[in-house]
């Protein structure tokens, strides 16, 4: 008999290929993310989890499982699975950094570029038929990024390899993390160490690289964007939770920053209704930071890598902890 993996949502041929090679495998179809009960059902017999960042892995499901020996995550986040239940249970958890930090950071400098010369906001007022005039002196007016300061918080792969971006569009790099990186990396990066309040205070575009914890919930609330300079922009493309949505509609709409660019939100999928669609000076993208075929496919295959490995009481390639 072979063991078996479910699967949240399906995945590429050549991974779903593989994994049937050696499991009896079971992917969930119909409504996403996967509703607690039945994903409480399914994991009752399942010897292997292959899950996705908005399936929730909390206690109450891990508890579910009575076989489980590894919960293989598709995706570098894995704020979505309590790791230390799992650890305590002896199940391993699998994750896929590294081959989609190139895809995440051009996505974040994407937005940053898109919000700061307004290529969305052009883009709608043409779909909208509101382009009446050309080449006034005011009209569409951005910024230029040569000699801004970019403020990277948390300067780990996604946010050095945004660095090397920014530094290639001869901006000013500055970084806080709870540590400093080596010195030949800040070198090579061109990286500059600041507080965390300098970093707030003084950049003209802040990018967030840190993963949503106990102390980073909601950091970038309305006392910490009143410090930011009125013609700062935030990036976003970690996590939502980081961020007080509402402080940042507050904010935006106030001008009390210029502008936004978002690829996470504290509740997915955002819609129509929420406030910030009506805003012109915010850029908003469906969490695709991962989001390019190449990338996809490699976080396939490191998801089936760790996942095999964790069947067999190994550890995973990217393991989370244990
Ligand atoms: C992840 O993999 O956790 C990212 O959020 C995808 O963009």
């Amino acid at each position: 008999m072979k063991n078996k993996v479910f699967l949240t949502r399906t995945l590429h041929d050549f991974a779903l290929k593989e994994l049937k090679k050696k499991y009896q495998i079971e992917i969930h179809t119909g409504k996403i993310p996967i509703p607690k009960t039945k994903l409480r059902s399914k994991i009752k017999e399942a010897d292997g989890l292959i899950c996705f960042p908005y399936d929730k892995i909390d206690k109450e499901v891990i508890d579910c499982a009575k076989n489980l020996k590894v919960i293989s995550t598709y995706s570098v986040g894995f704020d979505h699975i309590d790791t230390e239940y799992a650890k305590e249970k002896k199940i391993r958890v699998g994750y896929t950094p590294e081959v989609l930090t190139d895809a995440t950071a051009d996505l974040a400098f994407s937005l940053l570029l898109d919000v700061s010369r307004r290529v969305s906001e052009g883009d709608r007022i043409i779909r909208d038929g509101r382009w009446k005039e050309i080449f006034g002196a005011f009209d569409y007016v951005g910024v230029d990024l040569q000699e801004k300061i970019i403020g990277i918080l948390g300067l780990g792969r996604i946010g050095s390899t945004l660095a090397k971006r920014a530094k290639a569009f001869d901006m000013k790099i500055t970084y806080h993390n709870r540590n400093h990186v080596s010195k030949t990396r800040e070198k090579s990066l061109n990286a500059k160490y600041v507080s965390f309040e300098k970093l707030i205070t003084e950049s003209d575009f802040i990018s967030i690289h840190v993963p949503h914890t106990k102390e980073t919930d909601q950091l970038f609330n309305m006392k910490i964007l009143k410090k930011m300079k009125k013609t700062a922009f935030l990036i976003n493309t970690s996590r939502g939770k980081v961020i007080n949505e509402k402080d940042l509609v507050a904010a935006l709409k106030k001008k009390t920053i210029a502008g936004a660019g978002l690829d996470v939100f504290e509740t997915e999928p955002i819609n129509k209704k929420h406030p910030f669609v009506n805003l012109p000076n915010i850029v908003l993208a469906p969490h695709i930071g991962s989001s390019t075929k190449e990338t996809r496919i490699k976080m396939a295959e490191i998801t089936v890598e760790n996942l095999d490995l964790g069947m067999k009481g190994k550890k995973p390639i990217y393991s989370v902890g244990y």
